[in-house]
């Protein structure tokens, strides 16, 4: 039997369809090794399937279609790991204009003051 404490992903909800401003989203994702920011996000979708992440990309941090924020900072969630009994927080890039949810879109790049330039 598996004593891990769970890891507890809080996650950014935005859907611009029905929100005015994101809000963060508790999870509680059971594993006894580490795990990546992706695969973390691909098991809240399991936990929620509203939830919306990219999970189709290169996964050596190459590619950069897994580009999130994690714990305030941005990062390729394919090569960021988190510990079992570890709290994290995984918002969208900062950089990029959001879709839904941590999905940003590449084609509307953000300026300094943080808007799109579409
Ligand atoms: S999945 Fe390609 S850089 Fe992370």
């Amino acid at each position: 039997m598996d004593n891990s404490p769970p890891i507890t992903v809080r996650v950014f909800r935005f859907d611009p369809a029905a929100d005015e401003a994101g809000r963060l989203e508790e999870f509680a994702v059971a594993s006894a090794a580490p795990l990546s920011v992706m695969a973390l996000l691909a098991k809240v979708r399991e936990l929620d399937a509203t939830f919306c992440c990219r999970t189709s990309t290169c996964f050596k941090g190459r590619c950069g279609s897994c580009l999130v924020r994690v714990n305030g900072r941005d990062a390729f969630g394919c090569t960021t790991l988190v510990r079992p009994g570890e709290t994290v927080v995984i918002e969208p890039h900062s950089r990029y204009a959001v879709v839904r949810d941590v999905v940003i879109d590449f084609a509307r790049p953000l300026t300094a003051e943080g808007e799109s330039g579409q």
